[in-house]
């Protein structure tokens, strides 16, 4: 028994280096305020990490929006498109979810937008409209610089994809030209979008208090409302004094400043990803690496001899065996109940693991996913801050926010603690903006375009 709790003892030591101090948190706060900053002004923008993009979106839906349209979903583990009706007192909503083979997400280009071209057209055929003139919504959740609605030019891939010849390119034209190869379908594409300004768009339809979006699912992401003033790439018409900004705060800490607080773990994460030196804020908060930052922290303490009896399995062994899904599984068990630990270690081959063994591997869990719910807290809590607006509704959406047994809890409790006092702030859950988003921006741009014609 004094072995077995010392071994307990000795993981959680070694986890201290996965705690956040809430001077490190304020330090984190500050360094991205600046960031932030640098993003918006003329004269950082090209050495900023959080490129703060300008939308080109400014209208938000007025509920007068109808018509049936399309929408593509392009940025997380699935790819998705959509049929969307907008009557009166409905949003008739149906879709169909395609993968994206491995092969796709890091072949080539065209090769991406035929294959996304191809299952537009197997849809409209399901969905009795391949004949029709349809408008469509894209949202693409990658980092764009936009230079219109309809125009967006990819600055990086992230999350997995490096399909060649995109980089530097419209990818709108990328999918017009697909579209047109093929000939048979007909499609105006009135709208690109990221999934956090989707989702901003799609709460704020619901609740007017919403005003910021954040992403925390396969990757990690942000969009708030901005005064035109602030915004000083903004070259439209300043009519408007507002604009919604897509920060795309997953790459904040790619010039170090996250490095005080990084661990062996993240390193280790960073270095065998497809971005090295990338999306560093990302890479600690999000789908695509929680689970594997949770793997690497298990490989170390067994190989230490702390877990386990020391003996691990061929597939704790390998890269990317652990999904995100078990840290949310596993953190879902009653404190003191191992019944869904109990699975995944099996599945994992490690069913010779002991209560203690269990109780550890929940309290690196518990680690990992507290850290990534206090920097996305830090994030959201910077950006209240910055607006200081009384009171504030954060729209959330992404795997890891709708499954974590406890993120919502702990993002509630942090947020509090760091923000100004006198600030209120609710969060909500955003119930699929990337589809709805979509719909509704194509939307206002033709209500727009019927209006100006
Ligand atoms: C990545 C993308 C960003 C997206 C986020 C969430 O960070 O670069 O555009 O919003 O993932 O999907």
């Amino acid at each position: 028994m004094g072995i077995v709790v010392d071994n307990l003892q000795r993981i959680r030591e070694e986890c201290e280096v996965l705690k956040m101090t809430d001077k490190q948190i304020k330090e984190i706060m500050c360094r991205l305020h600046n960031d932030l900053k640098k993003g918006l002004s003329r004269a950082d923008h090209d050495k900023a990490t959080v490129k703060c993009w300008i939308t080109y979106i400014q209208d938000l839906p007025n509920g007068k929006e109808r018509g049936k349209f399309l929408a593509l979903d392009l940025g997380g583990t699935n790819f998705r498109v959509l049929i969307i009706n907008l009557g009166e007192n409905h949003f008739d909503m149906q879709s169909k979810i395609y993968a994206i083979p491995k092969h796709i997400m890091t072949g080539t280009g065209i090769a991406l937008f035929d294959h996304i071209a191809e299952c537009l057209a197997n849809f409209m055929k399901e969905h009795g409209v391949y004949e029709e003139r349809l408008a469509l919504g894209f949202t693409f959740s990658f980092p764009l610089k936009q230079l219109g609605l309809t125009k967006g030019v990819l600055q990086r891939w992230t999350k997995g994809f490096s399909c060649s010849g995109v980089v530097g390119e419209d990818v709108v034209q990328g999918l017009k030209d697909a579209i047109a190869r093929r000939g048979d379908v007909f499609i105006d594409v009135m709208g690109i979008l990221n999934d956090a300004t989707g989702a901003l768009m799609s709460c704020a339809h619901k609740n007017r208090n919403c005003r910021i979006s954040v992403i925390i699912g396969t990757g990690s992401n942000a969009c708030y409302v901005e005064k035109t003033a602030n915004c000083e790439l903004f070259d439209g018409e300043p009519d408007k004094e507002e604009l919604l900004i897509n920060t795309e705060w997953g790459a904040f800490g790619d010039d170090g400043s996250l490095d005080f607080v990084r661990t062996e773990f993240d390193r280790e994460v960073d270095v065998t990803s497809i971005n090295p030196g990338k999306q560093i804020q990302e890479k600690m908060i999000s789908g695509m690496y929680l689970g594997e930052l949770v793997r690497l922290a298990l490989v170390k303490f067994t190989r230490m001899g702390l877990l386990f009896g020391g003996q691990g399995s061929d597939l704790l062994f390998e890269g990317g065996s652990f999904y995100t899904k078990y840290v949310s599984e596993i953190e879902s068990d009653k404190p003191g109940d191992f019944t869904s630990c109990m699975e995944v270690l099996e599945e994992l081959g490690l069913s010779h693991a002991s209560d203690a063994d269990m109780a550890a591997v929940r309290y690196v869990c518990e680690c990992v996913s507290r850290r990534a719910a206090h920097l996305v807290s830090a994030g959201i809590a910077t950006l209240l801050n910055k607006m200081n607006e009384p009171r504030v509704t954060v729209g959330i959406d992404g795997s890891v926010y709708r499954f974590h047994p406890h993120f919502h809890t702990l993002m509630c409790e942090k947020i509090a603690q760091l923000v100004r006092p006198g600030l209120q702030f609710d969060l909500m859950l955003s119930e699929d903006g990337s589809g709805r988003g979509a719909a509704l921006v194509a939307a206002v741009a033709c209500r727009e375009a019927e209006q100006g014609s």
